[in-house]
């Protein structure tokens, strides 16, 4: 059947991947976040599961039931997530999948903010830069065969290969969020993925779910080459 496709490209291969969105506290009540369902980070832990390897899913905050075969955690803020990414760690691949807030607020109120007079209508929110987990994992001694997103809604392919040399990546999966067709928190998908002599391969727009599985065939295959 078209989903036993390569059973067993994975065989004993460590695939970590992160997927969903992060939560950043304001207060005890009140968080900021974006549109990401996890849909592509969870369908990728499925096709890999399936293709034979360990994996471990490093997830935010998100409404979907784990994968067959795959050690779920649950994070819920960016440097929450790069702790547990940094703890699975030694893999031989990463996906991050993951839509990491880039800012947290500064400072975490310890109790619900109240409306304040004293400062007219507006609200300053002093926010501060979260690490990549990506860039940082990428970097290490041990750095696994690395694989990122890029989510653009302009100037695409040039904004991904940027990112694949930025963070030192093996492959980029970019990703045009301006289509609402596809990306965020759509069902469906289509994908370029450039790797480091800036080649290209496309997938046509189709479920999560097939993409997932050809982008799994093309990243053991160039895992098991390089
Ligand atoms: N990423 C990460 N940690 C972050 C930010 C991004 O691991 N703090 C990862 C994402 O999971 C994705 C890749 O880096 O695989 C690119 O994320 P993206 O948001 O597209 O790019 P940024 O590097 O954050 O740059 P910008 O948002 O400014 O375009
Ligand atoms: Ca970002």
């Amino acid at each position: 059947a078209a989903d036993c496709f390569q059973r067993n490209v994975l065989d004993g291969v460590r695939v970590l991947i992160t997927a969903g969105p992060t939560q950043e506290n304001i207060d005890p009540v009140r968080y900021i976040t974006n549109h990401s369902s996890g849909k592509m980070g969870f369908a990728l832990a499925e096709a890999a599961a399936e293709a034979g390897a360990q994996v471990t899913l490093v997830s935010g905050p998100v409404f979907l039931p784990t994968p067959d075969r795959v050690q779920r955690i649950d994070v819920v803020s960016a440097r929450d997530m790069l702790a547990a990414c940094e703890a699975a760690m030694p893999s031989d691949i990463l996906i991050a999948a993951a839509a990491v807030a880039d800012y947290r607020p500064e400072v975490v109120a310890p109790h619900k903010l109240k409306k304040d007079p004293t400062t007219g209508d507006g609200l300053y929110l002093q926010m501060v830069r979260n690490p990549d987990i990506l860039a940082t994992l990428a970097a290490r001694p041990d750095r696994p065969f690395s694989v990122g997103f890029a989510a653009e809604t302009e100037h695409l392919l040039d904004y991904a290969a940027r990112k694949l040399k930025d963070k030192n990546l093996d492959l980029i999966v970019a990703n045009d969020v301006a289509n609402p067709s596809i990306g965020f928190n759509s069902e469906e998908n289509a994908i370029t993925v450039i790797d480091r002599q800036l080649q290209q391969t496309g997938f046509a727009q189709t479920s999560k779910g097939k993409i997932a599985r050809q982008l799994i065939a093309l990243i053991a295959a160039r895992y098991a080459a390089h």
